[in-house]
């Protein structure tokens, strides 16, 4: 027995911001985001747009898709680094709420953009163990939240949104066959929001403001960036005895074309194995893998027994792949 993604699905905030929109507000142009990064338009969630309501709309019409009633689940499993509350409780907390099912476990995955990856073969290891029958694993991300707006650096990157997967049992040698999840945790200050934790902690009045946001040294991450999303797919297909031509998609963390492009020519790997979708979502974190996922789906691009892997790097520095057979 094996654990597969039963069904995956979607929430997209309707609120729509092109390039040129941003532009009025932030000193930038819609030739320079899109030479710089391929993106074009990001979404971006109202007031009542939570983290936590657009998990649980994913969440929902990933069940519906699946067939799985709310009481089947066992736990629940919440990748963001923009949780509806600032440490606790979990984000994962509140969509068991909204779903309105009890006697069920949980918790928050803090991993940045990696987060989905993380989770799906944490929610494999709960199924496989024993624990649970059926987890939905969800990436969710309000970074709208958390922007700097004043810096350009970053502003242009981001938008929100939120990817759920149902998981549930199949068949050996289908669904998550392998993962690989990594850190290097001396790169931490490379992309992260500087202060308001406990070891820089929020003082009123001395915090400068910007510290509470998104800091990232953009050469730094871009250069990681490339270099990992080399070794993870190369590790994947080593580990599982596969070649480029065996793999019918990459889908690699939303966050900027270049990255993609750099690594699909020094892995020697076609960009039309490559799934992307930046161009209308922006880098939506934790989000970034299952949106592109629910989007495939979505345009019945995804047949079964197509070989596929994922890719996710971020802040942490964290990265790590999944090796999926639909
Ligand atoms: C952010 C990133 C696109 C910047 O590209 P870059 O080529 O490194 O650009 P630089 O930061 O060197 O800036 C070059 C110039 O563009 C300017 N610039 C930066 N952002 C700009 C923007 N949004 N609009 C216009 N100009 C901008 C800079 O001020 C700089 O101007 P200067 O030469 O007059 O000083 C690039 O570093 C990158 O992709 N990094 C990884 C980002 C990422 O994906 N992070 C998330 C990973 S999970």
């Amino acid at each position: 027995m094996n654990v597969g993604i039963a069904s995956i699905g979607s929430y997209i905030p309707a609120r729509r911001v092109s390039n040129e929109e941003l532009s009025k507000t932030v000193d930038t142009s819609d030739e320079w985001i899109r030479s710089h990064t391929g993106i074009g338009n990001r979404h971006i969630a109202s007031d009542e747009e939570t983290c936590s309501y657009m998990a649980t709309e994913a969440a929902k019409e990933a069940l519906d898709k699946a067939g799985v009633d709310k009481n089947e689940v066992d736990q629940i499993i919440v990748a963001t680094i923009t949780p509806d509350y600032r440490d606790f409780p979990a984000t994962a907390n509140l969509v068991q709420r909204n779903l309105g099912i009890g006697n069920i476990g949980s918790i928050d995955v803090k991993a940045a953009c990696t987060g989905f990856v993380y989770g799906l073969e944490l929610g494999r290891g709960l199924i496989l163990g024993g624990t649970a029958k059926t987890v939905v694993v969800i990436g969710a991300e309000k970074l709208s939240a958390i922007t700097n707006w004043n810096d350009r650096g970053t502003a242009v990157l981001f938008g929100d949104g939120a990817g759920a997967a149902v998981l549930t049992s199949c068949a050996d040698g289908e669904g998550i066959v392998d993962s690989v999840l990594r850190t290097d945790g001396t790169g931490y200050d490379a992309l992260n929001i500087p202060a308001g934790g406990t070891a820089t902690p929020f003082i009123p009045g001395e915090t400068p403001e910007e510290d509470l946001c998104i800091y990232m040294d953009g050469q730094r991450v871009y250069n990681f960036a490339v270099k990992v999303n080399v070794e993870i797919v190369k590790d994947l297909m080593e580990r599982n005895g596969l070649t480029s031509d065996d793999i019918d998609y990459i889908v690699p963390h939303q966050a900027n074309y270049r990255i993609i492009r750099a690594a699909s020519m020094r892995a020697r790997i076609p960009m039309e194995k490559y799934y992307l979708n930046m161009e209308e979502f922006a880098n939506t974190s934790s989000a970034s893998v299952p949106l592109a996922l629910a989007e495939m789906d979505r345009k019945e691009l995804l047949k079964k027994g197509m070989k596929i892997l994922t890719v996710g790097f971020g802040g942490g520095l964290t990265y790590g792949g999944n090796y999926l057979v639909w």
